[in-house]
């Protein structure tokens, strides 16, 4: 039976990605899920897959070097899937350093553990034993809007905040393994995600959420900032993809030619509450336009992102499946049927969070 190593697994992808893989492979694969639970991590989004046999939770950081060694030590490991991140680029421009810690120490660390439990002293590595860093677009940067221009996976990294940074150096600091050491490994870099389990820090969340609520939605500058949306299944169906058939060594782009401005995206989430929500239903009242507010800019803020999905659409036959307006539906569905786990997500540490980040916004 292969088993996976699953980092960050009780974040938004990472539990996609692992109910994804147990709806595909069932008990044919085995899943240890080590995550340290910080903030953006919550236990809650794992309870269906809790019971199984095949499924094992550890608690630990991906910079403890010995945690880590001592899983590769207890568990004969094929595949590792590395999410654990700090992932919130706001976060970033408030506190960089654990950043730096997570993204860049932990990613040497989970690529040092694995160099050591895999590669035979011929500085081989055995068939099937494979490494998938999961990272993002914004290591390209910013592109100009109203440009043509899309991400390759030959564009210079040009990241520009403390997020985008710390994920470009250990995007580097992969590279640099399987250059140096021959280390069984692949990149990806994705766009924008959305879908359930999203912590409501992100955009497409927190205006979910504070609409029904009735708050203020506070849309950064003009609004006409984009972003390239994706489903989140089939970003999980990407990285499976990438690492069953995918050539090894290779960076693949994953992103659905699916670029909408913030403001878009504001209204269209407006709209399809209005359609999903029931006619009796009492916050029809208040969830319209007159909710968004313009807010002060996100400092250093990428004005367009857009993924040229060439690459693994020609070689893997990979192109996603979920339209935006299907998926966005989908969403806002799961978010309304999902209010325990809001509410347990947005109580306590959240409110004080959202209080110091849009003070003055
Ligand atoms: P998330 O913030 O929802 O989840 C991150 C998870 O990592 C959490 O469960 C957290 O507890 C865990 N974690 C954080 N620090 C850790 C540490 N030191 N040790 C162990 N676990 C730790 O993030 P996400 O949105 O699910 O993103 C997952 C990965 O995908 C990240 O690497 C991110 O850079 C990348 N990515 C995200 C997007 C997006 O739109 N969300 C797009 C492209 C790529
Ligand atoms: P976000 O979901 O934080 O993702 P990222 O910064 O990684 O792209 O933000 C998506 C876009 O939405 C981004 O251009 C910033 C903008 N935004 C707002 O306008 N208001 C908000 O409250 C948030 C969180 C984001």
């Amino acid at each position: 039976m292969r088993t996976y190593l699953v980092t960050g697994g009780a974040g938004f992808i990472g539990s996609n990605y692992i109910h994804y893989m147990f709806r595909k492979y069932g008990d044919e694969i085995r899943i240890i899920n080590v995550d340290v639970l910080t903030y953006a991590g919550n236990l809650e989004n794992l309870r269906a897959v809790e019971g199984r046999d095949n499924y094992t939770f550890v608690r630990a950081n991906i910079c403890d070097r010995e945690a880590i060694e001592k899983i590769f030590a207890d568990n004969e490991i094929d595949r590792v899937v590395h999410f654990a991140a700090e992932s919130h680029v706001d976060r970033s421009i408030v506190n960089p350093g654990v950043f730096v810690e997570t993204n860049v120490l932990g990613t040497a660390t989970m690529l040092n553990a694995a160099r050591k439990a895999w590669e035979r002293p011929d500085g081989t590595y055995p068939e099937g034993k494979k490494f998938l860093h999961v990272s993002t677009d914004e290591v390209y940067g910013s592109l100009p809007d109203d440009d043509n221009a899309f991400f390759y996976e030959t564009t210079p990294y040009q990241p520009h905040s403390p997020y985008s940074a710390s994920k470009a150096g250990s995007d580097m600091l992969v590279k640099a393994y399987m250059d140096t050491y021959h280390f069984p490994a692949n990149i990806t870099n994705c766009s924008n995600n959305y879908g359930p389990y999203q912590f409501p820090e992100k955009m497409i969340p927190l205006m979910i959420h504070n609409a029904l609520e009735g708050k203020k939605l506070p849309v950064y500058g003009d609004g006409m900032n984009v972003r390239d949306w994706l489903y989140v299944e089939d970003h999980a169906k990407a990285i499976d993809l990438v690492q069953e058939k995918g050539r090894l060594f290779e960076t693949y782009n994953i992103g659905g030619h699916n670029e909408k401005r913030n403001i878009e995206i504001v209204k269209i989430i407006l709209a399809t509450l209005r359609e999903v929500l029931p006619e009796n239903d009492p916050r029809r009242a208040h969830v319209n336009e007159d909710l968004i507010t313009f807010v002060e800019d996100r400092k250093g803020h990428d004005r367009r992102y857009a993924i040229a999905p060439d690459k693994i659409k020609a070689e893997l036959g990979w192109e996603p499946e979920t339209m935006f307006a299907e998926g966005i539906k989908k969403t806002i569905r799961w978010y309304f049927e999902s209010e325990e786990w809001m509410a347990h997500a947005t109580s306590g540490a959240y409110q004080e969070y959202y209080e110091k980040m849009y003070a003055g916004r």
